[in-house]
C-alpha cells in the first residue's frame, strides 16, 4: 500500500506524534513513511494513494512554518484532481487561541475541495491529545485494513 505520514510541527509535538502514528501502523503491518513536509514537495501528492497529515497550528491560525509549502500549493492552486487520494487529518492546537486547530482543518478543506476522500472524520486535539489519538489511530487502522482487502 502506497501509504505516507507526513507532519507539520514547529515545536515538535506533531513530529512525534507522527512517528508513535507510523509505529502503531507497523505493528498492524503497514509501512508507512513518516516524513516532514518541509523536506517533501508538495507535489508529490499527485502521486500519493493515502496519506496521513499530523499537524499543529501557529501564529494566529497559521500553519507551523515546515507546512506552509502544502498549505500555500493547496490553498492557491487554480485546479488540481485529487481524487486518487485518500487522507486522514490529525490536527494538534489549544483552544486557548480562537483558531483552534486552523491548519488542520484548512488541511481538510483543500483536500477534499480538491477531490480527495477522508478516510475518517478530522480529529482536533488540545494539549490532551496523548489521551484523545489513539482511539481515532485504532479507526484509521480499520479504514486501511478494509481498504486493503477491496
Ligand atoms: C505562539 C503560538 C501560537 C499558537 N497558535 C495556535 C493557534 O492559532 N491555534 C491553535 O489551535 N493552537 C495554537 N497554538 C498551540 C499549538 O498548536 C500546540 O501547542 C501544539 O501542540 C504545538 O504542536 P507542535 O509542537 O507540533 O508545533 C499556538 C502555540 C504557540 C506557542
Amino acid at each position: 500500500m502506497n501509504l505516507t505520514i507526513v507532519y507539520g510541527t514547529q515545536s515538535g509535538n506533531a513530529r512525534n506524534l507522527a512517528h508513535v502514528i507510523g509505529e502503531s501502523l507497523e505493528a498492524h503491518g503497514f509501512c508507512a513513511p513518516v516524513l516532514d513536509m518541509g523536506e517533501v514537495d508538495p507535489e508529490e501528492i499527485l502521486s500519493m494513494k493515502h496519506v496521513v497529515i499530523v499537524t499543529s497550528t501557529y501564529g494566529d491560525g497559521e500553519p507551523p512554518d515546515n507546512a506552509s509549502e502544502w498549505m500555500s500549493f493547496l490553498k492557491f492552486a487554480e485546479e488540481l484532481n485529487l481524487n486518487q487520494l485518500h487522507y486522514a487529518v490529525i490536527g494538534l492546537g489549544d483552544p486557548y487561541y480562537p483558531h483552534f486547530c486552523q491548519c488542520g482543518k484548512d488541511f481538510d478543506h483543500y483536500l477534499s475541495k480538491w477531490g480527495a476522500h477522508a478516510m475518517l472524520n478530522r480529529l482536533d486535539c488540545d494539549l490532551y491529545y496523548e489521551e484523545q489519538y489513539p482511539e481515532w489511530v485504532n479507526e484509521l487502522i480499520e479504514v486501511l485494513k478494509n481498504d486493503l482487502q477491496e
